[in-house]
């Protein structure tokens, strides 16, 4: 971990219980997106925290083939966050202890945020915020099976008629939560309309375990903007990383430098093949490849043939040739 960054100016390290967070600012779990090769690229350039994508309890508890994919970590992410989804208080404790006694992840996070139709209609994700009882059931027992912090991520409640925040927030507390985060909309928001910073500072202000505070963080104006208005302890950032994992060390878009910007690029994508294998790699790293030159100076017109490469080798000498090639300075 010596090659981590300094932590910003600014700035200040926190705890979850016992686990040392060494920066404010953490990488948001996405499905599709935040897997190991793109938590360790975010880690190294900053990200407090590994979470991973969230992993379905039905599919730890019935042995499903694919979810192991999702909890491969490599040492250097440590604090590693294993995040769980499931509407079933039971079955998430036993598949939560089955995760630890086989990958020891850090800290447990539930998953009461996600506002996907197909984990909502089973009263997963946000679904578990019209059911406190089993918020209670699952952190108590979670709690008392297992040796690591557990935490919650959460959105403001269903919908406007129910925002019940700070409710879940307290109950999370007193069930022995150590950590909540709150991606301040409801589940009926989506990602429709501005973050209620008020509620994040409120729910701050109500509770004695850290607050994690997320939605629409952009720049790092925008994270300081919301850890100084509301008091929370960290913001997590989701998609604004997708294309800017180097705001993790303190960049915007307009000013990564451009040897960072290509070794991470290249080293991300080495990654891919190493975790995915070569071709699959190449495969998944396009969606990343996209959002990494839209902010660059390379015409489109150049990219696209890349991009649509299926030859995994070509593909890779393409891209990495069109990266080092780039003689301007990235767009404002
Ligand atoms: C593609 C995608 C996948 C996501 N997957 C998860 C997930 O697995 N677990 C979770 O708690 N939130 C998930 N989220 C929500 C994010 O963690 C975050 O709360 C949300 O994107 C708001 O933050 P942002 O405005 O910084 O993107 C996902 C969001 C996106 C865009």
């Amino acid at each position: 971990m010596d090659d981590l960054p300094e932590l910003i100016p600014g700035f200040t390290s926190f705890r979850i219980q016992s686990v040392p967070v060494s920066s404010p600012l953490i990488l948001a779990p996405m499905d599709g997106y935040s897997d190991a090769p793109f938590r360790s690229v975010t880690r190294r350039l900053g990200s407090a925290l590994s979470y991973t994508e969230f992993i379905n309890a039905l599919d730890v508890t019935g042995n499903a083939p694919n979810y192991q994919k999702r909890c491969e970590f490599s040492e250097m992410e440590r604090p590693v966050v294993f995040q769980l989804f499931d509407e079933d208080p039971s079955r998430m404790i036993r598949a939560a202890e089955k995760l630890y006694q086989k990958w020891a992840p850090d800290i447990m996070d539930i998953n009461m945020g996600c506002s996907v139709r197909h984990v909502t209609n089973r009263g997963a994700g946000a679904g578990l915020l019209r059911h406190p009882e089993k918020v209670a059931a699952t952190i108590e027992g979670l709690v008392k099976t297992l040796p690591i912090p557990v935490t919650l991520k959460i959105r403001l409640g269903w919908d406007e008629q129910s925002k019940n925040y700070l409710e879940i927030g307290k109950i999370a507390q007193e069930s022995g939560a150590s950590a909540i985060a709150l991606h301040a909309r409801t589940r009926e928001q989506l990602f429709s309309d501005a973050v209620d910073l008020d509620a994040i500072a409120l729910l701050k202000q109500n509770l004695a375990i850290p607050v994690i505070g997320n939605g629409d963080i952009r720049t790092l104006a925008d994270a300081r903007r919301m850890i100084d208005y509301t008091k929370c302890d960290a913001v997590m950032i989701g998609r604004a990383a997708i294309s800017n994992p180097w705001i993790f060390a303190g960049y915007d878009p307009s000013n990564v430098p451009n040897d960072l910007f290509r070794a991470t690029v290249r080293d991300h994508l080495a990654k891919m093949k190493e975790f995915y294998g070569t071709e699959r790699g190449c495969v998944i790293f396009r969606k990343y490849a996209k959002m990494y030159l839209q902010k660059r100076s390379i015409p489109a017109d150049q990219i696209r043939p890349i991009l649509m490469l299926n030859d995994p080798d070509r593909f890779s000498k393409s891209f990495l040739d069109l990266i080092e090639n780039e003689k301007e300075k990235p767009i404002e």
